[in-house]
């Protein structure tokens, strides 16, 4: 198979199967899925209506989402994963292939492939870490591209203007804000694009020793709002909250 396909990443959710477990392959040069994936995962499947036909996973890295959506539903669901890193698709298709499920695997940046499709379920998982962290994080090594701005916004914006136009008439948005991006504006597009924003998941995590290790990086970038962090007990944590959104706001 294609070169880089080197680690392997145990994926295991007890909701999926009985306690099936999934391995994916990992890069080097695509991101490597996180605790974010997992609540993603939980959150898109209570997202799930009855009988879809079409699913997104929109920043799909190594195609876990898409696979374990592929997994949850019938045969002849269309189940589309997307990324803007060629290495990413070539490696969620891989994936796929490996785990016996089909899914339309194609490259570009946010809805570019998917002009003029809709879906019933939206699964948004583009870079949205501010960006002057997310390269010292160890999340996004720089062969895995982020660009979400100094507050990390850039990309989840454009994604609400646009996912109205690519969700069926009862399609749902789902989508992660963590702290260690500027929240606020993101939520307040999202309630003015979709008649319902519901808070599906929320998880704490203390800031990691990459995080700790540029301080004073943080420390700018709380004081500027581009993040926001709070003490819980003696340590400086950050959250990563999954919303879910529908019904088109007409403007
Ligand atoms: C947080 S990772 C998500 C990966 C995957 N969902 C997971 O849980 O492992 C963000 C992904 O967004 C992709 N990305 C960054 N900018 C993008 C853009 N403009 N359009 C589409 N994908 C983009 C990156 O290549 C990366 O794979």
């Amino acid at each position: 198979m294609t070169t880089g396909l080197s680690r392997e990443f145990a994926y295991r959710d007890k909701k999926l199967g009985d306690t099936e477990a999934i391995t994916v392959a990992t890069a080097a040069d695509v991101f490597y899925p996180t605790s974010t994936t997992m609540l993603l995962l939980r959150a898109a499947r209570r997202g799930l209506v009855q009988r879809p036909r079409a699913l997104l996973d929109l920043g799909c890295g190594c195609g876990i989402v898409a696979i374990v959506l592929a997994k949850c539903v019938e045969p002849d669901v269309h189940v589309c994963a997307s990324d803007l890193s060629a290495a990413a698709v070539r490696l969620a298709r891989y994936n796929a292939r490996r785990q016996g499920v089909r899914i339309d695997c194609q490259r570009g940046s946010l809805f570019e492939p998917w002009v003029g499709r809709r879906f019933d379920l939206i699964v948004d998982d583009v870079a949205g870490v501010a960006e002057p962290l997310a390269r010292v994080s160890g999340w996004y090594p720089r062969s895995v591209p982020s660009d979400a701005g100094r507050d990390g916004t850039r990309w989840v914006l454009s994604v609400l203007d646009a996912a109205p136009d690519y969700l069926a008439p009862a399609g749902r948005l789902v989508f992660p804000v963590l702290t260690l991006s500027r929240e606020a504006p993101v939520l307040a597009r999202a309630r003015a694009r979709f008649s319902a924003v519901e808070l599906v998941e929320e998880q704490w995590y203390p800031l990691t020793e990459e995080l700790l290790a540029h301080v004073a990086l943080v420390e700018e970038l709380v004081a500027d709002g581009s993040i926001h962090l709070e003490k819980r007990g003696t340590r400086w944590c950050w959250a990563t909250r999954i919303y879910a959104a529908s019904g088109r706001v007409r403007t």
